[in-house]
């Protein structure tokens, strides 16, 4: 097994080479930019995913790469989760079913997939002696708190059956630490974008829907006065995170930290950035306001600097710009 170097400036190099990574959801936006950064830095890294939202093409470029090996297989099976942790140093649980909306109107299947599924990680994780797992948790788990910045010890009643789940991989996360002695580490995603995020789903978020639209020539609706505010986090700066915390020391386990670029954004803001960046310059139909949404996001991440020396590098801006850049030549 690999030994734990302390977190560096450039925390994919501090790994020792034969370092093995598990990366669930591989097939989806944040895990496949985290398989490209592995494959690239060198390591091997083996994926589990059933393509439910994922998608082939974002993984056929490391077929013929023998540090590439991809696990069929679903998160709500014992055995197909016993199978992908063996022999894994670290663990990064990226799969999951997201999006609130389909939460509501599915709570089953979110749960089995999002609880089930990370209990069915963690007891792999555990009984293969695995050194780490960091999973994917949300700002959702903030619910109706009201205050901001949001802090990692404030919360409120959750919302959704999504956020349900996430608070619930939380407790887990913490349980398993204290429990089985399973380091774990979660990471409170805020609204995270880049390359790959998925424009043609029902439920994709807010940017890649902006950028179909203004693509295409079409107002994109933006629901209430459009003065709601998001702290929009670049993929490269959540790539990161999840590599400082598989080093951070092991202090840092047993909880779950905000990662986000610690900056809100309206999204009146964020529609004329985009509208500059795609040279489109289209006015946005205003739609009522959605029942549930909340008005401000932003995250106070210090607690994250702090315990996993992270120091987000990519601006919003400078995200937006190389995210334009790929959707331009992928959807254009
Ligand atoms: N994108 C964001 O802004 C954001 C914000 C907060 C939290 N998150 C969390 O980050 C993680 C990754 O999100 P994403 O945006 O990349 O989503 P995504 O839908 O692009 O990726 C999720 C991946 O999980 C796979 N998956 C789903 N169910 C599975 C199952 N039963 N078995 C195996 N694989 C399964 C999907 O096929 C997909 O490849 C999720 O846990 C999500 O809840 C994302």
């Amino acid at each position: 097994m690999a030994p734990v170097n302390p977190p560096s400036n450039s925390p994919s190099t501090a790994f020792s080479p034969d370092t093995r990574f598990l990366v669930t959801g591989g097939a989806g936006f944040i895990g496949s930019n985290l398989v490209d950064h592995l494959i690239e830095s060198g390591y091997a890294t083996r994926v589990l995913d059933n393509f439910s939202t994922g998608k082939e093409e974002n993984l056929t470029h490391h077929h013929q790469n023998p540090l590439f090996e991809l696990v069929r297989g679903d998160l709500r099976s014992p055995d197909d989760c016993a199978r992908a942790c063996q022999g894994i140093d670290y663990v990064l649980h990226q799969g999951a079913l997201g999006s609130v909306p389909r939460s509501v109107s599915d709570p089953r299947t979110t749960n089995d997939v999002n609880v089930g599924g990370t209990l069915n990680i963690f007891l792999a994780a555990r009984d293969a002696k695995v050194r780490r797992v960091v999973y994917a948790s949300s700002s959702s788990v903030y619910g109706d708190e009201p205050n901001l910045p949001k802090v990692e010890h404030r919360l409120g009643k959750v919302l959704s059956p999504y956020a349900l789940t996430k608070l619930t991989d939380e407790i887990y996360g913490e349980l398993f630490y204290s429990l089985y002695g399973l380091q774990t580490v979660g990471l409170r995603y805020f609204n995270v974008f880049g390359k790959r995020q998925d424009p043609h789903s029902v439920y994709a978020a807010v940017i890649p829907i902006f950028v179909k639209s203004l693509m295409s020539g079409n107002a994109p609706s933006i629901f209430g006065d459009g003065g709601q505010t998001r702290d929009f986090t670049y993929i490269n700066n959540v790539i990161e995170a999840n590599l400082l915390s598989a080093l951070a020391p092991e202090t840092a386990c047993g909880r779950a930290y905000n990662i986000s670029f610690g900056e809100n954004t309206s999204l009146l803001v964020l529609y004329d950035k985009l509208c500059t960046l795609l040279n489109r310059h289209v006015s946005p139909v205003f739609a009522p306001d959605r029942p549930g949404d909340i008005r401000h996001s932003l995250a106070d991440i210090s607690l994250a600097r702090e315990h996993l020396g992270y120091n987000p590098k990519f601006s919003i801006d400078d995200g937006l710009a190389r995210t334009i850049e790929w959707y331009v030549k992928h959807l254009g």
